[in-house]
């Protein structure tokens, strides 16, 4: 696919494999995909399983390492956090913050968001920060609201030479686990109208630079109709992502 920005397609397996599941998907997707150029390809396996999938794909040319969420401290008395430190030692390169489940769940806010990619940043850790409205937000056509105030709070204080090191996922929450698709068009228009804030908040070279992946169930047969929008990026894959022939072939449907 001829894109202005090169595309990305990240797999989150949330809580989902142990470490023998995960050796066994990583090593299936770094034989199906290891020759890849064309995209950029992360997996976010679970913590528990980073250090083992960290070894098995070190070498690998087209495949990297996410972490699935991280904490805003570096060390401390924060019991069950994980700090930026501790992901680098297995060469994890991204980081999923703001997750909806995360916000939904654990009650995160932007400002907390926030907090959170100002240290990924400090870490060398690419943000892949996550936007989106609810279903009844959408409804109430507050979905650029929403959106805009995420935005702006989980960006808030970046410089733009920081941007460049950040990935922006719109996944609309009704999208979410549900089989729901936001249209190609629906997605687009919400790409479209981040992208504009984006220039709004730094510049426009920041704004044409940015990635903004779209999430919220990806499969393989709707990749190539999301992909071709001129405003969306990549993907941010859930349920697909855990089982290799679905998420080789998103990444495969994305070139
Ligand atoms: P899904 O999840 O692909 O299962 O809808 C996407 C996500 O939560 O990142």
């Amino acid at each position: 696919m001829d894109k202005v920005r090169k595309l990305l397609i990240a797999g989150n397996w949330k809580m989902n494999k142990t470490v023998a599941e995960a050796l066994s998907l990583a090593g299936d997707l770094q034989r199906e995909l290891g020759l890849v150029k064309e995209v950029d390809i992360v997996i976010c396996p679970p913590f528990t399983a980073l250090s083992e999938v960290s070894k098995l794909i070190l070498d690998s040319k087209s495949i990297r390492l996410g972490a699935q969420d991280m904490s805003q401290h570096n060390f401390g008395a924060y019991t069950g956090d994980i700090c930026a430190g501790m992901l680098k030692e297995f060469s994890v390169r991204y980081v999923i913050l703001g997750h909806s489940e995360r916000r939904q769940f654990a009650k995160e806010s932007d400002a907390l968001i926030n907090a959170k990619t100002k240290a990924a940043l400090a870490a060398s850790l690419k943000p892949i920060v996550c936007v989106g409205e609810t279903l009844t937000e959408r409804e109430a056509n507050l979905t650029e609201k929403v959106v805009d105030t995420q935005i702006t709070g989980c960006l808030a204080g970046l410089t733009k030479d920081q941007m460049d090191e950040v990935v922006i996922a719109y996944e609309p929450v009704w999208a979410i686990g549900t089989g729901k698709t936001a249209t190609s068009q629906q997605a687009q228009e919400v790409h479209q109208f981040i992208r504009k804030r984006i220039t709004a908040l730094f510049d426009d070279a920041v704004a044409k630079r940015v990635r903004i992946l779209y999430g919220g169930s990806v499969k393989p047969a709707n990749t190539r109709e999301l992909m071709s929008q001129r405003d969306v990026d990549g993907a941010l894959v859930g349920g697909a992502s855990l089982e290799a022939r679905s998420f080789s072939d998103i990444v495969k449907n994305s070139i």
